[in-house]
């Protein structure tokens, strides 16, 4: 397993579309390993693919707390098959746009479908932070960041932020 760098938004691979994953081959199993140490290592509870600049439909989550047993998730092709009709406003952040903080509104609970490490289809259905983390992190694979749920004026306050940090790291 490998630590990958991550990418900081604004960033043009951070508004692509992610192509699905063909075949699972051992190319996207490391993928999702690596995915999961520079997620754990982070720290974070969800990691998508073009975040470590992999144009591939693939995320990773990890919402269980520090004090219990890990439950990593490792999704291919990862789709929203039902949505509940309530939603809920939960603050979020991102590892691409760190030290960023907002309330965003997603679907309660879900259903989502995608394929596993070994390419068997799975069907999950989840609710609190998981539901939220794993909308998050698809929303990830079509180009779609948090911030582009807030008002234009709170987007551009964060994205002047994180232009002028990349400045500064550059
Ligand atoms: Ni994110």
């Amino acid at each position: 397993m490998a630590k990958l760098p991550i990418v900081l938004a604004p960033d043009p691979v951070l508004k692509l579309k992610c192509e699905p994953v063909v075949s699972i081959d051992d190319g996207v199993r490391r993928l999702l390993d690596d995915m999961l140490e520079t997620m754990y290592d982070a720290p974070g509870i969800g990691l998508s693919a073009p975040q470590v600049a992999a144009e591939q439909r693939v995320i990773v989550c990890d919402v269980a707390r520090e004090d219990e047993v890990p439950q990593p998730y490792g999704m291919i092709n990862p789709e929203i098959t039902w949505r509940s009709d309530e939603n809920v406003l939960a603050e979020e952040g991102c590892l691409s746009i760190p030290d960023h903080y907002a309330e965003v509104s997603r679907s309660r609970e879900i259903k989502v479908g995608f394929l596993d490490p070994d390419g068997a289809s799975q069907e999950l259905e989840a609710s609190g932070l998981l539901s939220a983390c794993i909308q998050h992190e698809i929303d990830h694979l079509d180009g779609v960041l948090f911030i582009d749920y807030l008002t234009p004026l709170k987007r551009n306050i964060i994205l002047r932020k994180m232009k002028k940090l990349k400045r500064l790291q550059a």
